[in-house]
């Protein structure tokens, strides 16, 4: 297989404290060598190994691809109307996703497809190389099990979320519809899935359903993530770091005792900033997460109804301008942040035996992600040793 070396790297972050300097690993005027869909070498550009292909950087940032571990990308439809609805004064709510069942359940395969693809190669494009989607918006056992068998074509990370809010075919009854949920739609979903997930809020599903709709999940094998504490105070967070869920997603309204809790256990915090941008909501404090002692993770929660940003350069000038993040402590939360709320160990960091996954910037290092927000600055992107930007 051929080897490349990517040369003059102005300044690589690692995210492998062994490799360079600090928590980021840094190393100045770096090279990286790529051998098949792995990174074999990293270290001084002038101590690089003879390869068989040679990028020039040209004094150019790197750092490990975007590791988004959530996000809604299984949809058809658009939410235009509710969002200016919002920015003229109304408040977000559950019922919103509503409108999008409605519209991915009348779309065709192909459709869905098309509009997965398009958002993951619109990420791609701002540096994402790993991205989460879940099911959700489908809300039968035909709809969810064929949103996440099209998810599965295209990313390894796959989420169940039949408990995304109440089905309306169920609005009645909502204990037989969490059933469906942890019965039948469960069977046609959990091959299909590597996550279970419940959006644990008022409107949506309580404590008790989502205990019930997550330990289902995980005798099947899927292991728990949970949106938790997003809108309102409530059970999810601490329920999260009982069951050993893998994350907490949003964990916006946070007691001390969550704060402890996620300090205390092995659930990263998934920050989602996206989702306060679009909704004007309070900024959940990353600061407090990180003082304490929390994993914290950044990502987008792409969606058409409460965050439609695929950009985590977005995500981590969000995070460092409004949520009290240090730039290196938001770029380590985008990258490998995200690979612990994964729990994966070949992403998120470029160290050799990694995926090749790596983000080039148009700036002299990853300081200008936040420094320059709005600024396109992803300029190449390698994804498993292929270049795709
Ligand atoms: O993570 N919180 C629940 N689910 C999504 C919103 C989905 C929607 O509004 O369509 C979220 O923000
Ligand atoms: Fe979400």
């Amino acid at each position: 297989m051929a080897t490349t070396v990517i040369t003059n790297i102005s300044s690589l972050v690692t995210n492998d404290p062994s490799l360079g300097e600090g928590p980021l690993g840094l190393i100045q005027d770096a090279a990286v060598v790529v051998d098949g869909d792995r990174v074999a070498w990293v270290g001084a550009s002038s101590k690089a190994p003879a390869t068989d292909n040679r990028v020039d950087a040209e004094g150019r940032a790197a750092l490990p691809g975007f590791v988004d571990s959530h996000s809604h990308l299984v949809f058809a439809g658009d939410r235009t109307a509710e969002f200016n609805a919002r920015m003229s004064g109304q408040s977000y709510s559950a019922g919103g996703i509503r409108t999008t069942v409605a519209a991915t359940r009348a779309a065709t395969d192909e459709a869905l497809e098309a509009n997965l693809v398009r958002h993951i190669r619109e990420a791609l494009r701002q540096g994402t190389t790993t991205l989460e989607t879940k099911s959700g918006y489908g809300l039968t056992v035909e709809d969810e099990a064929r949103a996440l068998r099209i998810a599965a074509a295209h990313t390894d990370e796959v989420t169940y979320l039949g408990a995304h809010i109440v089905s309306p075919d169920y609005a009645d009854d909502p204990a037989a519809y969490v059933e469906l949920v942890t019965g039948a739609m469960l069977d046609a979903c959990a091959p299909h899935a590597r996550w279970v997930d419940v959006f644990c809020e008022r409107g949506a599903f309580d404590g008790d359903q989502a205990r019930t709709i997550l330990t289902a999940g995980a005798a099947r094998g899927l292991i728990p993530r949970v949106h938790a504490n997003q809108l309102t105070y409530g059970p999810g967070v601490q329920l999260a770091v009982e069951l050993g869920a893998a994350s907490a997603d949003h964990c916006t309204h946070l007691t001390d005792a969550d704060v402890d809790a996620l300090a205390g256990g092995d659930t990263v915090a998934t920050l989602l900033p996206g989702a306060e941008f679009s909704t004007r909501a309070q900024w959940p404090d990353a600061r407090r997460l990180l003082d304490a002692g929390a994993t914290v993770a950044l990502s987008t929660d792409c969606n058409p109804g409460s965050s439609y940003t695929s950009s985590m350069p977005f995500c981590v000038a969000l995070a460092v301008r409004d949520m009290g993040m240090t730039p290196d402590e938001a770029v380590w939360s985008a990258t490998a942040g995200g690979a612990a709320a994964l729990r994966r160990d070949d992403i998120g960091r470029i160290a050799p035996g990694a995926l090749a996954d790596l983000a080039l910037l148009d700036a002299p290092s990853h300081v200008h992600l936040a420094y320059r927000p709005g600024v396109p600055l992803v300029s190449a992107v390698w994804r498993r040793g292929v270049r795709e930007v």
